[in-house]
């Protein structure tokens, strides 16, 4: 019987309503006194990565708290086999990076927010006059969370439970109310903190405790934002997705016009005409692979431009006049631009995954541009086209995770029984042309996918590099195999949340941005207000009609204004309806299948 493993490190949550607290299902496949052997013996591995994250913080605690760095150090030093030998050759870190966590603009300041990272939670918290702060989010003295509680007016964060006081960018502890000041503060009493700095209007979190000062020159960041100009529109939602899902899909032009039912991407698709050229090259934070096709249309252009294209393109698409690029930089960005013969474009659309967990996705999409730089929608209605946008495809990739999440597991499950088969014994050889090392084992994409279009090469480039590095991401497999251990034998099996959830705009986004929430309240108060009008409206109108006939001074004008004015009334009601309806779950799978009628538009059946 399936069984819905949750993990109970999310629940209590101060946005426990978002996707991102949400678990993943997962289920045992097999189960017996073998399986349980066997299950204790494939988290060495595993346990070897906690331990590596372990030194991390305890690193951290050793310059910060020396009480706290005795303790844990002679535990870390247990935790870590004698027999792992240190790595040999270098390997991607996952926690030696910069992840953008949120708006700068959507947390106020002064008030902590939790927010993920590797399944790790995180408080995040904006200082009035000072920088912005993040630490894990768990206070030293009894584990409640740091983001349940305040900024006292010295800019600490203090803890909801007992008011014990932090400093946010050391950890250290600043208060005990109970005790004198200073009495019994020490190492124990430490909170854990992280490098968190704010760029581009992003906060960005580096997940490495102890990390003193790390370079910011590896944020990637969009160097046009830097440039007077320039702006961005800018959108945030949750995803119970994995984010290799999520970054593969928002490099992918190819679905556009099933997904989306729009031709808008083809001009980034390759064809046979025009294929598309993979370069490889060092990126801020790993490596950047970049995809350069002629931008025309490919799929749906018409016979009648085709002559035109030659002329601008030549046969083969080598010339470039206008240059469609898409960009995938480690760790979590993409970005697609078209690029004129002179090799400027005014126009990004710049991504975000962040690896909020295994199965989850804080997702950033920025529109930057340079053209009408004092000109911005407003964002509740950037947002409901985005969600829109976003909701046609989402619940595919649910889909594509339990496939891809089970196989990793399987691989890791399998790598960590044979030590010397696992992800651990990496390949030397590059990816022939691609320049990206190639993962001994894992190989989950190149396992699973199966690539064909032109277009693809980017996401093959892509998924090499995955293949290789998904495996290192901190805590990637401990939820799913800690919540399974009992009696399995073989890898959990993977299930998404059903479509409703995956698909709920108001966990998974309202809730993250004030405009649209202040949009959806609006709206629903409307709605309110004008319902109770059009039905008081009505119901004078009615009266007076009666009225008035009895009476035989009925004023026919008179009373066709009034149910004009209701009936506008009630359509304004009705628009507040369908406005707030934007803010929630909404897209149905007959609405789906609706949208799925349009993709004949643009390509036949055959
Ligand atoms: S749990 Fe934080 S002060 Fe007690
Ligand atoms: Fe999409």
């Amino acid at each position: 019987m399936a069984s819905i493993l949750r993990d109970a490190a999310h629940q209590g949550s101060s946005q426990s309503q978002t996707n991102l607290s949400k678990p993943l299902a997962a289920r045992p496949r097999g189960r017996g006194v073998r399986g349980i052997c066997r299950v204790v013996d494939l988290v060495g591995p595993q346990q070897q990565r906690a331990a590596s994250d372990r030194q991390a913080v305890l690193r951290f605690k050793q310059e910060d708290c020396s009480e706290a760095s005795q303790s844990e150090s002679s535990a870390a030093a247990e935790a870590v086999s004698p027999t792992l030998q240190p790595e040999e050759k270098p390997q991607y870190n996952w926690r030696e990076q910069w992840y953008p966590v949120h708006y700068a603009r959507d947390v106020p300041e002064g008030e902590p927010q939790r927010v993920w990272l590797f399944d790790e939670p995180i408080v995040i918290a904006r200082r009035p006059g000072k920088g912005p702060i993040a630490l894990l989010d768990r206070c030293p003295h009894r584990a409640a969370a740091l983001s349940e509680g305040r900024m006292t007016s010295s800019g600490d964060l203090q803890c909801a439970y007992h008011g014990w006081s932090f400093n946010g960018e050391t950890g250290d502890c600043t208060n005990i109310p109970q005790v004198s000041h200073g009495g019994t503060i020490s190492g124990r009493t430490c909170a854990t903190a992280l490098p968190c700095v704010e760029r581009q209007g992003l906060l960005w979190v580096y997940p490495s405790p102890g990390a003193q000062d790390p370079p910011t020159d590896s944020i990637v960041g969009l160097p046009e934002l830097d440039e007077p100009g320039w702006t961005s529109d800018d959108f945030i939602r949750d995803f119970p997705v994995d984010f290799t899902l999520v970054l593969e899909n928002v490099a992918d032009p190819d679905h556009g016009i099933f997904a989306h039912q729009t031709p808008i991407f083809d001009s980034f698709a390759a064809s046979a005409e025009y294929p598309m050229q993979v370069t490889t090259e060092p990126g801020r934070a790993g490596p950047k692979v970049i995809g350069r096709v002629p931008g025309v249309l490919k799929m749906t252009r018409k016979e009648k431009d085709k002559e035109k294209d030659k002329a601008m393109f030549g046969e083969q698409g080598k010339a470039t006049d206008v240059v469609a690029t898409l960009e995938f930089e480690a760790p979590t960005h993409v970005r697609w631009s078209r690029y004129d013969a002179s090799g400027k474009t005014s126009f990004i659309t710049a991504f975000y995954c962040s690896p909020a967990g295994f199965g989850k996705t804080r997702f950033f999409t920025r529109y930057v541009r340079n053209i009408a730089p004092q000109f911005h929608p407003p964002r509740w209605l950037f947002n409901i086209f985005l969600n829109q946008f976003l909701d046609q495809d989402t619940y595919l990739l649910a889909t594509q995770q339990e496939v891809t999440l089970a196989a990793e597991l399987a691989a890791h499950m399998a790598s960590s029984a044979s030590p010397e088969n696992g992800h651990d014994s990496h390949s030397s050889s590059a990816a022939e042309g691609s320049g990206i090392p190639t993962g001994a084992t894992g190989l989950t994409r190149r396992r699973i996918f199966c690539h064909r279009s032109p277009t693809d090469n980017l996401l093959v480039a892509m998924g090499r590099w995955m293949d290789e590095t998904i495996p290192l991401v901190p805590n990637r497999y401990r939820t799913a195999l800690q919540t399974s251990a009992a009696g399995v034998e073989s890898p959990p099996a993977v299930w998404s949340a059903p479509r409703a959830e995956v698909l709920d705009r108001y966990s998974g986004h309202t809730v993250l941005c004030p405009d649209s929430m202040a949009a959806y309240k609006t709206s629903q108060r409307a709605q309110s207000v004008l319902s109770v009008a059009a039905g008081l409206g009505s119901a004078a109108a009615v009266s007076y009609a009666a009225a008035a006939t009895t009476t035989g001074s009925l004023q026919a004008g008179l009373l066709a204004k009034c149910v004009i004015a209701c009936a506008l009334l009630a359509g304004a009601a009705a628009g507040a309806k369908a406005v707030a309806s934007q803010f929630v779950y909404v897209y149905t799978r007959d609405k789906q299948t609706k949208d799925l009628k349009r993709i004949t538009n643009f390509v036949a059946d055959k």
